[in-house]
């Protein structure tokens, strides 16, 4: 795993946001566009922003990309201000050169669940794959929505939230009875699958998560830990994201080792 310790969240954006770029830009010329995962959540809204300005100064071009999001609240209708569908629209889609039909947010309202979900897999298919996943990460280490528990083999499911992704998600909602009890989310496995993930995460509250993620074992009970079994994981992460890690200083250096390599070459 590479780990990017970096000042600020604004670094982290700033980093994030480059990488989509160089993505972006080897795409343009190919007749094949870029395949992006996304998320939602207070985490990549950074991101999403300097997207959108990089874009209106014509500095990156969506026309030729395709997206897929993690994930989507069961029960909450894609326009309510609640739905992830509506979040993608507000946040990006609306801002940017992107055609609509080549962005897809798991469908849940009003359709077979199951179907759905083989839906999504098959559109993932059909589009070459991922190129580059975002991700945020959960304080209980979930990704997309796979709550502790989850099967690290995982694909495009139903799964129950767990009280306390419910707890941290109330604040999108007026009350914690109006939260979902379940969602459909990308499996873990489907992430995987990803040709390489970018994982964002900043402030304390997810310095435990980011720990067992980067130096605990492998295991269900924290999710986010089986993208140690991906050859091609970045973590862009605050000081206080990193504040649990008892290497913070070799993944420093590491970087610091890269970027000299990169200047000589
Ligand atoms: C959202 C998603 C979730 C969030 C996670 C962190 O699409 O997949 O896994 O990334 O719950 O959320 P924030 O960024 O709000 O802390």
């Amino acid at each position: 795993m590479r780990v990017v310790i970096l000042e600020s969240p604004e670094a982290v954006t700033q980093f994030a946001a480059d990488e989509v770029c160089t993505l972006l830009k080897q795409r343009s010329s190919n007749k094949f566009g870029a395949v992006l995962g996304l998320a939602t959540g207070g985490t990549p809204l950074g991101l999403y922003r300097e997207l959108i300005a990089r874009n209106a100064r014509r500095e990156i071009s969506f026309a030729n990309v395709e997206t897929f999001n993690l994930d989507e609240y069961i029960g909450v209708p894609p326009d309510s201000a609640q739905s992830y569908h509506y979040y993608m629209h507000e946040n990006l889609f609306k801002h940017i050169d992107i055609d609509i039909s080549m962005t897809h947010v798991p469908v849940t309202f009003g359709v077979d669940l199951q179907h759905s979900a083989a839906d999504f897999e098959l559109k993932i298919e059909q589009s070459g794959g991922i190129d580059l996943q975002i991700l945020g990460i959960g304080v209980d280490a979930h990704i997309g929505f796979n709550e502790i528990g989850s099967s690290l083999g995982s694909r495009t499911r139903v799964k129950t939230l767990t009280q306390r992704t419910r707890n941290d998600n109330a604040r999108y909602f007026g009350s914690i009875d109006d939260v979902p009890h379940t969602a459909l989310t990308m499996g873990i496995q489907t992430i995987l699958e990803s040709q390489s993930i970018l994982l964002l995460a900043t402030g304390t509250g997810k310095a435990k998560a980011i720990r067992d993620t980067v130096e605990g074992p492998i295991t269900a009970s924290v999710p986010a830990s089986a993208l140690q079994l991906h050859p091609n994981v970045t973590l862009a992460i605050d000081r206080d994201a990193a504040s649990g890690l008892s290497n913070a200083d070799y993944f420093l250096a590491a970087e610091r080792n890269r970027a000299v390599a990169s200047r000589s070459s």
